[in-house]
């Protein structure tokens, strides 16, 4: 069988985010995975300007679209890694993954929310799962909730808590059954 492909979109363009420190470690913590290929879509690097058409719809889009669509089309699942900001996900995710549509069909979500505070982002969470419905691709019901992030990932994106080792094993075993539950699936040919 080869290889699950899922890439980490890292939805924090703020400067001096954390979050890159949590995307640093779950891409770390993936690497591992010999089953697993993935790199971090980084929308800092991808600089999408603020989305005039959809790229089905688009016949000159902006540059690099394109290029996040193969790949996103490509994967097995997707994992996103997310701030809460305001109780919901920044404005740049939800912009970036507006672009897209028939990518992200049935293709398990696995969600990760970064929060400065106690509560891992949860709302955020919440939302950004409702959003991946809306495209037609599912959350999976595991999560990596994350808080107080400036004191549990130092720069390198190692956890100062042993507990988020554990957490994230787990996390990516589900995002695995997931992937390879629904390539199984794909590879019957369906397309009901
Ligand atoms: C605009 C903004 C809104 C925020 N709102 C929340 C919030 O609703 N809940 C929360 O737990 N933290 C909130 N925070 C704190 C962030 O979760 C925290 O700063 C975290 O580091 C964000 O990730 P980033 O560093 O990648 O931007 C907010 C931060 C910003 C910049």
């Amino acid at each position: 069988m080869s290889k699950f492909y899922v890439p980490i979109i890292l939805g924090s363009t703020r400067r001096g985010r954390k979050s890159e420190r949590v995307a640093r470690f779950v891409h770390a913590r993936m690497s591992k995975r010999e089953n697993l290929e993935t790199e971090v879509l980084d929308l800092l690097d991808y600089n999408f300007p603020i989305m005039e058409e959809r790229l089905r719809f688009d016949e000159n889009p902006p540059p690099h679209v394109r290029e996040f669509s193969e790949k996103i089309a490509r994967s097995d699942s997707v994992v996103i890694v997310t701030p809460e900001y305001n109780h919901g996900y920044p404005g740049v995710l939800k912009n970036a993954l507006d672009y897209l549509l028939p990518e992200y069909k049935r293709k398990p979500i696995g969600i990760v929310t970064v929060s400065g505070g106690n509560f891992g982002g949860i709302n955020c969470l919440e939302q950004l799962r409702l959003v991946t419905l809306g495209f037609g691709a599912f959350p999976i019901p595991a999560s990596l909730p994350i808080s107080r992030v400036q004191e549990s990932f130092d720069e390198e994106g190692n956890p100062q808590e042993a507990f988020y080792e554990k957490n994230a094993e787990n996390f990516i075993n589900e995002v695995l059954w997931f992937a390879e539950a629904i390539r199984t699936q794909r590879e019957k040919g369906e397309t009901r």
